[in-house]
């Protein structure tokens, strides 16, 4: 059966991907609703010609590339609410065969574990684990291993904020801060990673921010730790690439503001991303191996003219668009 796939896509420019929106893919179409972001179908009628013939090459050489998470084993951490609950969901609803939850709330895990259960096959198995403590998740991953057996996508999601300027922000929070959002990743992608590697599958996913792409007043440690995460995913991925590990993917996503619980005392803005949306694109993101993926799209122009422009610029956008007053709000209720 040839396979036609959807343009009209857009060029991310961050890592050579490219990108279908839904109200294109319904157009497109005609009357069959596209559920997935560059959803493949056999046969389409009437395919819009409002596209790059770039961006339509790279989609093509994607779509031969698309896999699917079906029957993987997946540990995310931090999944006792927020993004990490909607990924849990999320994953078990695209067949993978076994969800493994990490966080220190039980009684959350035990409730987000029902969840998974209750909508689709998976097994779902939690465990206990501060990964902010090396041993801790040195420990865990062995005993999840025992247990489960190999890991074979992995989701380094758990992160905090304490937020406050430098000098009122406590050296023991600053300390946490980079042991949660960023030495984690370390210790849980040095753990799974040997048997990725000799088994030739695998995925390691981080989940970053835009944070770790340009600046905010207001959560020094937090932008430090998240512009570390976002360095370690791109060596990794070199790193790999170099050694010649090519069925090992990496994947760091930079989500914009998400309305959780770690910056409830922000306002929604116009582009907030909810829970749901970040989890739907990961999921995305890893059937097709795109590198880095930032959300949502609108921030790459911020992130671009934050390279270009000069810092007052940065400044201006972010009185013009309230984020200031925000943030300032933000850091005093801390
Ligand atoms: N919300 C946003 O606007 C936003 C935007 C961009 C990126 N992100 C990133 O997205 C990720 C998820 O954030 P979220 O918005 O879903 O936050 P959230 O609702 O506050 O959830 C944070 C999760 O991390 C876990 N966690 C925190 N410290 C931990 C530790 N020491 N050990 C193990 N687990 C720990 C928490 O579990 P327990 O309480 O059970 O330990 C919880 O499940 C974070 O990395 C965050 O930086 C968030």
């Amino acid at each position: 059966m040839r396979e036609i796939v959807l343009v009209n896509c857009a060029y991310d420019r961050s890592d050579d991907s490219v990108f279908t929106s839904p109200r294109t893919c319904e157009r497109i179409t005609g009357g069959r609703l596209a559920r997935d972001r560059g959803t493949i179908y056999p046969h389409v009628d009437g395919v819009s010609t409002e596209h790059s013939c770039q961006a339509v090459c790279l989609r093509v050489l994607r779509a031969e590339r698309r896999k699917s998470v079906s029957g993987e084993t997946v540990l995310i951490t931090g999944a006792s609410r927020g993004i990490g609950r909607c990924l849990a969901l999320e994953f078990a609803k695209h067949g993978a065969s076994t969800i493994i939850l990490w966080g220190r709330d039980e009684e959350k895990l035990s409730s987000v574990k029902k969840e998974v259960e209750e909508s689709g096959k998976a097994r779902c198995h939690f465990y206990r684990c501060d990964v902010g403590d090396r041993e801790q998740v040195y420990r865990t991953i062995q005993k999840v291993q025992e247990d489960v057996g190999a890991i074979t996508i992995l989701v380094n999601n758990a992160g905090v904020v304490h937020g406050g300027a430098l000098l009122e922000t406590k050296d023991d929070n600053i300390e946490d801060t980079f042991r949660v959002n960023t030495l984690s990743h370390f210790w849980t992608t040095k753990s799974v990673l040997p048997s990725m590697l000799a088994n030739g599958r695998g995925h390691v996913v981080g989940i970053a921010s835009t944070l770790g792409l340009f600046p905010l007043p207001g959560v020094s440690d937090y932008v430090a730790s998240k512009f570390s995460v976002v360095g370690f995913y791109e060596s990794l991925a070199a790193e790999l690439r170099e050694q010649g590990h090519r069925d090992v993917s990496v994947t760091c996503m930079c989500p914009g503001h998400t309305t959780t619980d770690m910056f409830k005392d922000l306002t929604t803005q116009p582009f907030s991303l909810t829970p749901q949306q970040v989890a739907e694109q990961t999921i995305e993101a890893v059937k097709t191996n795109q590198r880095r993926v930032i959300l949502p799209r609108v921030m790459h122009l911020t992130w671009i003219l934050n390279s270009w422009l000069p810092g007052s610029w940065m400044r201006n956008v972010l009185y013009v668009t309230g984020a200031m007053k925000d943030m300032e709000n933000f850091c005093a209720k801390r």
